[in-house]
């Protein structure tokens, strides 16, 4: 979810709105804001898509009444996305807007119920609204009140509360979910956000809140109730995504891999080594293991670089899916580098398990795309992945860098340890200069994507299967495929078909084969050549031509496996993509998710 906060004499609606539209890739359920002068409190929720929003403000607000305002876009926790589940949500005279999950919900609601309290919708935040009432009732005083439902708050919540009863103060506070204060650039200004792209040009000056930090602004003055907080900078320019011509963003980022994949290996790859300037050499020192930790696709880029930690490094390397790790009670030593992938940088469990693990006193490292995201201000060091702005839902240009980058470490440790040879680590950096190459959209690899997308619309379900690195590249093809178009998709490894998923072969069952030439390409065959002979539908995707396909997306010959990755994944995204537009599908927001998911 997305917060937005106003105080000032600028269209304040206008404000709110523009700052949720930089926050939509946060959850795009619902909308609404809530705004306030003297004691007079407006309020408007639309469900799905901002624009709605934005429509209902502007057929109702001709001039800029207010001078006070929060504002939410949600991706739905509890309750579903109803208008009535939107934020802000009112008590009998305040609004909140929250970001985060109250775990305490149902005994508090309970409680105040049984006071008297009416709730009206099925969301935790609600309680928050109420709570701080029901002390405000019986205190008189609206700091206490708001500092007492703090207390007796748990979970994660990231909150902003207005109250007709100080109707001159926003009232704030971070606690998990992300939450910035910022000075506006006019006199007697403040503003909120829950990432800074929202203030961009509209203030220099900004704290981005720890967890436990909270307080109260007006238009004159922001105190904290805590020392716990300091002043940074913003920069002063943001960089606009443009479609560029692209149908979809997703369209132009796959599009885009080429360049941003240059981008990102610019001055890190020497004549005999790779360098990072982020990090030195002593981040390998002592360390016997390095545990991997992301969720979605950034795991499966995680997983990608086990195989090439384990292969190049010599490194043991374990990847875990964040949530999993968060509650299992993880055996963590201090000879673990502790990696997390991300390309926001603020996705809730990973962000968790980044601050386990450097609590336990292991070494962090974060592999990010966003600078100054909250897993970039945590980790001991970061890879920035230079992908630039990815506004897609789903993520293509992220798993791209991310691999590379992922890559370039592995041989970046294989070389601090000593455990390559130069003439392995010539071909490895050779491959590496080529990736640009296998990551141009080849045209008749699109066409060819455009006219399958019509035969693979109808079947029971997808399995993308592949070995070794093209098992999790499999996972990501299964899993784009998922996200855009709504078909049942599993990635699978090619050699554990036989093992039970074989049994749901039949010709309505397409199976995407990835084949590359340069690893245990027998191997995949003969698993590819058993689904066949059960009746499969087969889709190979290979340099080498396969007469048991019955579809066919030849990639190129190359001498090193990961630019056939590569070049694969560009294949898998274009699939999926062109097939979610056949379906008429909204590419870039797909239904039910949201880019970044900070609520775990
Ligand atoms: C969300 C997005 C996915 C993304 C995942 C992890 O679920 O929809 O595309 O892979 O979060 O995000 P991160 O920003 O941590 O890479």
């Amino acid at each position: 979810c997305g917060i937005v906060g106003y105080i000032g004499k600028q269209n304040t609606t206008k404000i709110l709105l523009d700052g949720l539209k930089e926050l939509e890739y946060r959850g795009y359920d619902s909308a609404g804001i809530a705004v306030l002068k003297d004691e007079k409190i407006d309020v408007f929720k639309a469900l799905g898509k901002l624009v709605n929003l934005e429509e209902k403000v502007n057929a109702t607000v001709s001039k800029n009444d207010y001078e006070i305002g929060i504002g939410h876009t949600r991706w739905a926790t509890h309750g579903k996305p109803t208008e009535l589940n939107a934020h802000p949500h009112l008590g009998e005279y305040s609004y909140v807007v929250h970001n985060g999950i109250i775990e305490n919900y149902k005994e508090l609601k309970d409680d105040l119920s049984s006071k008297g309290h009416k709730f009206v919708s099925q969301t935790d935040t609600e309680v928050i609204v109420h709570l701080f009432e029901n002390f405000y009732n019986q205190l008189n005083d609206t700091t206490a009140a708001f500092k007492k439902t703090i207390e007796s708050l748990e979970g994660a919540f990231s909150i902003l509360l207005i109250t007709k009863a100080d109707p001159t103060k926003v009232f704030f506070f971070k606690h998990g979910s992300p939450l910035i204060v910022a000075k506006g650039k006019e006199e007697n200004e403040v503003l909120f956000a829950s990432s800074d792209a929202p203030l961009i040009g509209l203030s220099n000056d900004v704290v981005y809140l720890e967890d436990g930090v909270g307080g109260i602004a007006s238009s004159n003055s922001i105190e904290f109730f805590s020392d716990d907080y300091s002043w940074s900078t913003l920069p002063s320019s943001k960089q606009f995504a443009q479609k560029d011509g692209f149908r979809f963003f997703m369209e132009k980022e796959i599009y885009e891999q080429s360049t941003v994949v240059s981008d990102c290996m610019l001055g890190r790859i020497a004549d005999k080594s790779i360098s990072f300037d982020e990090i030195d050499s002593s981040i390998i020192e002592g360390i016997n293991e390095i545990k991997i930790c992301a969720c979605g696709t950034s795991y499966h880029a995680g997983l990608t670089a086990s195989y090439l930690f384990e292969r190049l490094s010599k490194v043991k390397c374990n990847v875990e899916i964040a949530s999993e790790f968060r509650y299992k009670e993880p055996l963590l030593t201090t000879d673990t580098l502790f990696v997390v992938i991300s390309q926001s940088g603020e996705t809730a469990d990973t962000l968790e398990a980044l601050k386990m693990a450097k609590d336990a006193g292991l070494k962090t490292l974060v592999v990010c795309n966003v600078d100054n995201s909250s897993m970039t201000r945590t980790a001991d060091a970061t890879i920035l992945t230079r992908a630039g702005i990815e506004k897609g839902v789903a993520s293509t240009k992220a798993f791209s860098t991310q691999t590379v980058v992922l890559w370039m470490l592995a041989l970046y440790f294989a070389k601090a340890k000593n455990v390559i040879s130069s003439e392995k680590m010539q071909e490895e950096l050779h491959a590496l200069r080529e990736v640009p190459k296998s990551l141009v959209v080849n045209d008749k690899i699109h066409e060819k994507t455009r006219r399958l997308s019509k035969r693979y619309l109808h079947g029971h379900g997808f399995f993308f299967i592949g070995r070794d690195v093209f098992f999790p590249l499999a996972l990501e093809g299964a899993l784009k495929l998922k996200e855009i178009s709504y078909l049942h998709a599993e990635g699978y490894p090619a050699g554990e078909m036989k093992h039970g998923p074989i049994a749901l072969a039949d010709p309505e069952l397409f199976t995407i084969a990835l084949m590359p030439q340069n690893l245990l390409y027998d191997k995949i065959k003969s698993n590819v050549e058993e689904l066949s002979a059960r009746d499969s539908t087969i889709c190979a995707i290979s340099p080498l031509d396969f007469e048991l396909a019955d579809d066919f997306i030849k990639t190129a010959k190359t001498d090193h496996y990961m630019l056939e990755f590569f070049e694969m994944l560009v294949a898998l995204q274009l699939l999926s993509m062109e097939i979610s537009i056949r379906l008429g599908n909204d590419v870039d927001m797909p239904r039910n998710l949201a880019k970044s998911v900070t609520v775990e």
